[in-house]
């Protein structure tokens, strides 16, 4: 047995409300978790943006800022580590992975053009529409079927980008984008033979390839785990092959950064692409050598990425998230199979399957468990998806998913167990659980800042 490859050196005190106070906070949130206190919440499974814990060589790090506006080490340190993981030349930090988004996609997009990925993340999507272009996606079937125990669901369908190339003209489209792990196809994996297929779509038609690589490590971990011929290669040998395919990336450095905030643009030998992205993040982001990061930041960044290629970090956390997800299963909860890389998918149309789409059982099944165990999850179905543009009724989203997002190095498995028992309480008495109703709805992102009740039979 193995326990985590830490010890804890600071802690943060945590508190669970009595469950009269539980409920009469969501209920003044609206019933909406996003807009509960986080100190009212007890286990925090939102997000694993930069929700996770830095290392002591980290917080060293940051005493060691240089924060002067030009040319600070600490860049230099920065883009040593990301040519050293990458083989990448250039890099450009920004404030996070939008920010990156922000100034990449408008250089590279002309108006109308396709930008063809597995599965863009929802701010990915937004900064192709805002830069006049149209998102693709083309992750395989397998992807939408949470039975399938396929070891790669985040792989992009080869053949239908191909067809699809054919079909519209290589013109028509500005880049591929390959999300690694696929985190909207529920943090699942993309395999090296089919970023090497991608690739070679890529080189036959000219056409860039990039990389969303926010999870990157645990992305080569699982090539690691699962891939013949990888079992006995370096984890950073891993990554440094998958980039080797691609031409550029952006990456929010706030999940496999190990970092609270940060974000990365890198492009592999483009000259002039490079010198038009360091153009433009100054308008954005800031001085090319800080790019909305301060010396400190990039610091903590530089060593964070040197941690996460880890072989006892990474095992802990997949084994983590797959601590939970397993216990899950025992207990007859559905799940998403195999369980992701940084979240567990629970599968609120089989929990809840009298619950109709249009009152939202995932969002119904986050505020339970808020209510049951002070743990907020984050829904990710009909609520998210929102409304029909044209006729306005409430699209029904393919998943119901309650996504309980797992920090890094935060938790430790005991407050997994506190979030198997809340929801198998839950699950016991799932009959009696009601749908949610709308009470105040924004017109744009909804699920953000929607007000919600139960609905009464
Ligand atoms: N790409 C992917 C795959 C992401 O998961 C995220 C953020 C981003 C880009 C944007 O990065 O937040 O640093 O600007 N995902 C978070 C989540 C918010 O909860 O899944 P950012």
């Amino acid at each position: 047995m193995r326990a985590e490859p830490f010890k804890i050196k600071m802690v943060e005190p945590i508190r669970l409300l009595p469950r009269d106070e539980r409920e009469s906070k969501i209920r003044e949130a609206g019933y909406n978790p996003f807009s509960l206190r986080a100190e009212d919440v007890y286990i925090d499974l939102l997000t694993d943006s930069g929700t996770g814990a830095m290392s002591d060589r980290q917080w060293a790090g940051l005493m060691l800022g240089d924060e002067s506006y030009a040319g600070s080490r600490n860049f230099y340190h920065l883009e040593e580590t990301v040519k050293r993981l990458t083989g990448y030349q250039f890099i450009v930090p920004t404030h996070q992975g939008r920010g990156a988004e922000q100034v990449l996609f408008p250089l590279m997009i002309q108006p109308g053009q396709y930008v063809a990925g597995n599965f863009h993340f929802d701010t990915t999507k937004a900064h192709i529409e805002l830069a006049k272009g149209r998102p693709v996606n083309f992750v395989i079937e397998e992807a939408f079927d949470t039975e399938s125990s396929h070891p790669f669901k985040g792989n992009m369908d080869n053949e239908k980008l191909e067809q699809f190339i054919s079909k519209n003209g290589k013109e028509s489209i500005a880049f591929i984008l390959i999300t690694v792990t696929c985190n909207s196809a529920g943090g699942q994996p993309v395999s090296m033979e089919n970023i090497k297929q991608t690739s070679e779509l890529s080189r036959k038609y000219g056409i860039p390839l990039f990389f969303d690589a926010a999870r990157f490590a645990e992305n080569a971990y699982f090539i690691k785990q699962r891939e013949k011929g990888y079992q006995d290669k370096e984890i950073s040998d891993i990554v440094r092959e998958m980039f080797s395919y691609g031409d550029g990336f952006t990456m929010s450095a706030k999940k496999d950064g190990l970092v609270n905030i940060g974000g990365l643009l890198s492009i592999k030998e483009d000259t002039a692409l490079y010198e038009a992205c360091r153009a433009n993040v100054v308008p954005y982001e800031g001085f090319p050598t800080y790019g909305g990061l301060t010396g400190r930041d990039m610091e903590a960044l530089a060593r964070g990425l040197e941690e996460v290629v880890d072989d006892d970090y990474l095992a802990h956390r997949i084994h983590q998230v797959a601590y939970l997800g397993n216990r899950l299963m025992e207990n007859q909860i559905p799940v998403q199979k195999p369980i992701g890389g940084h979240a567990v998918f629970v599968d609120a149309k089989k929990f809840l399957p009298h619950i109709p789409h249009w009152q939202f059982p995932a969002h119904a099944l986050a505020v339970e468990l808020y209510m049951e165990a002070g743990v907020r999850g984050v829904e990710i179905g009909s609520l998210l998806l929102g409304r029909d543009p044209e006729t306005g009724e409430n699209l029904k989203s393919p998943v119901e998913f309650l996504r309980l997002t797992i920090p890094r190095r935060t938790y430790t498995d005991r407050h997994m167990d506190v979030v198997v028992e809340g929801l198998v309480k839950l699950y016991e008495r799932r009959d009696r659980i009601r749908g949610m109703r709308l009470t105040y709805e924004p017109k744009v992102l909804r699920h953000f800042t929607a007000q919600l009740e139960p609905v009464q039979e």
